[in-house]
Order: C-alpha cells, then structure tokens, then sequence
C-alpha cells in the first residue's frame, strides 16, 4: 500500500485544492516524484517499493515501479483518476483531466524508455560474459616435480640398475620377525635399542605383534625366502623410527636397501660396488674408505666413508678454519654395510656354503642432504614451495 499521507489517497477538496493552478502545481509534484523514482538505479528502487510497503516490490524493480505508477487498481495513476478526478467539482475537471493524460503519457513514454535500456544493459553484460577473448594471455597452471628424495631415489636406482640390480619393495607394516629375527637380532639383543621402534595397537589376540619397519633389511629375508640365488636387488623405500625431529633426526625418512647373493662373491666385489656407485653419485674426484663396524646381519661389517664433499677431503673450509661438515677430519660417514652373515642364510634356506654376498643400507635423506647441501631434514617434510621450487 502506497505510504500513509499519500496525496493521491485523498480528494482535491480534502487537500485543499480549490483552483487551476493548485491543480497544475500537485501534478507538477506529482511528476518530480515519478522522475526521482525512475532515475534510481535498479537497487535503489527495489528498496524505494519496499519502503513503500508496495505490494509488487518483491518483482524485478522495473517492473514494481510500473506497477506502482500504473498499476490498474492500486497504482498512482487509477488513484487520481478515483480520487482527484471522479469527485472533481465540475469546473477543476477539464484542467485535472488534462493534467491526468498529460501525466500518463509521460509516465508511460519514460517507462518504455527506462525498460528498453534496462533490456539493453543486460544483453550488453550478457554478451561480454559470453565473449572468448582469444589474445588474452592462457591460465598457467604451475607443473609439479618430483620431490628431491624421489629425485634422489631415482639417481641412485638409475647407477645400480646399470649393473645389473633390479628394484623390488617390501611392506612398510613388519612383523618382528622379517624386522628383527630373521636378521640375526634376537629378542633382548642390544641393537634394537638404537631402532626404537613404532608398535602398531593391536586388538588383544592378535597373531604376531606389527611394528613399522625401522629399516628396509626385512626386504632382503622376503627377497631371499622368494627366490633363488643369484640376486641383486635393492629397495627403496620408507622407514620409521621413534627419534625426536631435529635437524639429522626425522621419525620417518628413506632408505635404500641393497643385497647381492650369489656363488663367489667376494669382499672385492662388495667394496668394488660401493665404490663404484659412490662415485657415480658424488662424482669422480671423491675418496671413499670403510672402517669396521657391527650389524648383526653382516660380517664382518663396515662403515662407508665419503672425502667431504664440502672441503674436498682437506678439513679446512674455504672460508679458512675447520670444515663444519666433516669437522676437520676430511671424511663423512655415509652408510652401514657388510658380507651377509651366514647366519642370515639359516633362515632363508640358502646353503652358507655355497652362497655368499653383501648387502647395504643407504640413508636417502642424508645422501641428499650431503650432495645438495642441505643442512635440516625437516626441510624435506614441511613442504614449503620455496625450499621445493629449488629441485626443479
Ligand atoms: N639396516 C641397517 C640400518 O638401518 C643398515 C644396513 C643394511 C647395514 C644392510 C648393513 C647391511 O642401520
């Protein structure tokens, strides 16, 4: 309903209006009205015919506006025509009537032109929306690479394939056996203390405890329980284990394990290998040495050593002073190794007499770190696309 001191709902005489001039001056206000309303913009209207309380201000505003000025029953026009016109006295209704279709056709004439520019900004928006612009430069969408491990993975997948290995994997969920037993380490035996190792909860009943592997070592007992020597496989893979992240440490990193088997593998072959793909890996100019060591799966075992490839072996830093790498001693450990101990053939029903071979275990992580001078694994785990973007 048209607002409470609408004129329109009320008579001449009512308003007072007695003369010619009155008359022509109420729809000259009446006109200013029309040509306020119709010169707001489409939201404005729609607010102006809620304030209004009129009936159509939920339509499109353009059309609530027409029905508000000509609508035929409620619309301002019907209500001059009912209320100033019909009870006009005589001599004011030539002049009111004249006025009224004076009015109305002004009305509907801007009406018509507001509708068909309104018509017209439509299509022009549409038109543009639906316009392909083919000079406009392509959506770029940034291409992925291979994480730096996986890069890693690959290079050295790549040196060992090229004589003669071939790539399996094993599960990531163990049993203590193909983690532990089968590998010579028996239950209470002090090495599984430095492989603090993730037990799975498991339901009470359960068969065998599960753990995650702490190292890619059960590969070689699957290995070996699968085929018959000669073998020359290595593993890549992931392992895990409960140590406190800091700038060396991480509870999941990457190993790649390797183990050859066969008749007449000597320790020659062994050192031979490794140093072979040491070389590969770092490049041509770098030493390599092995100090003893232990592992209960190889024996006798060692230590692999790498020149410091941030000093090249000297000790001393470019900047003069102590290598922080190698801490002046010339040397990086670089991975564990070792003859396969025989033992380790009992449980794979190989004959230790007549087999032999080596095996090894490569920390992925570090190698990375090493060659790519990278000085914390975290780097590698937290995904920032800066550190990322520089492995391309
Ligand atoms: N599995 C050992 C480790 O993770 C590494 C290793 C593998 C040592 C094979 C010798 C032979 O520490």
């Amino acid at each position: 309903m048209p607002t409470v001191d609408n004129p329109t709902e009320k008579t001449l005489a009512e308003l007072g209006i007695r003369d010619r001039e009155a008359v022509i001056e109420e729809f000259a206000k009446i006109r200013e009205r029309f040509d306020f309303q119709i010169g707001l913009p489409a939201d404005e209207i729609r607010k102006l015919m809620l304030q209004e309380a009129w009936l159509g201000s939920e339509s499109e505003p353009a059309t609530s506006l027409r029905n508000f000025w000509v609508g035929r029953k409620r619309g301002v026009l019907a209500l001059i025509n009912d209320n100033w016109l019909k009870p006009a006295q005589p001599v004011l209704k030539p002049v009111v009537g004249a006025e009224l279709n004076r009015l109305k056709t002004y009305i509907e004439t801007r009406l018509e032109k507001k509708r068909l520019s309104l018509v017209e900004d439509q299509e022009k928006k549409s038109s543009a929306k639906d316009r392909v612009d083919l000079s406009l430069p392509g959506v770029i969408r940034p291409v992925g690479t291979h994480h730096l491990i996986r890069q890693v993975f690959q290079e050295i997948e790549d040196i060992f394939v090229s004589i003669g290995f071939s790539v399996v994997e094993g599960p990531e969920i163990e049993t203590p056996y193909y983690n532990f037993e089968a590998l010579n380490i028996p239950e209470f035996h002090p090495v599984r203390d430095d492989m603090d190792t993730f037990y799975l909860e498991l339901p009470k009943g359960a068969p065998t405890p599960l753990l995650l592997r702490t190292h890619t070592s059960p590969v070689q007992i699957r290995t070996m329980e699968k085929r018959q020597p000669p073998v020359r496989v290595i593993v890549p893979g992931k392992v895990y284990r409960r140590d406190n992240p800091d700038a060396t440490h991480s509870f999941m990193f990457h190993q790649i394990e390797g183990l050859a088997v066969d008749a007449d593998i000597t320790f020659c072959d062994f050192t031979g290998t490794i140093d072979y793909f040491v070389k590969q890996f770092f490049g041509e100019s770098v030493k390599t040495r092995f100090r003893p060591s232990y592992f209960p799966f190889t024996e006798p075992s060692v230590e692999f050593d790498v020149s410091c490839v941030f000093c090249g072996g000297s000790g001393t830093a470019k900047s003069g002073g102590t290598c922080g790498k190698c801490k002046g001693s010339g040397w990086i450990e670089l991975f564990g190794a070792g003859m396969v101990d025989p033992a380790v053939y009992g449980f794979v029903n190989y004959d230790p007499k007549k087999v032999s071979g080596f095996a090894f275990g490569i920390g992925i992580d570090r190698l990375a770190m090493l060659k790519y001078g990278i000085d914390d694994i975290q780097a590698f785990f937290q995904n920032d696309v800066r550190f990322l973007r520089q492995f391309p």
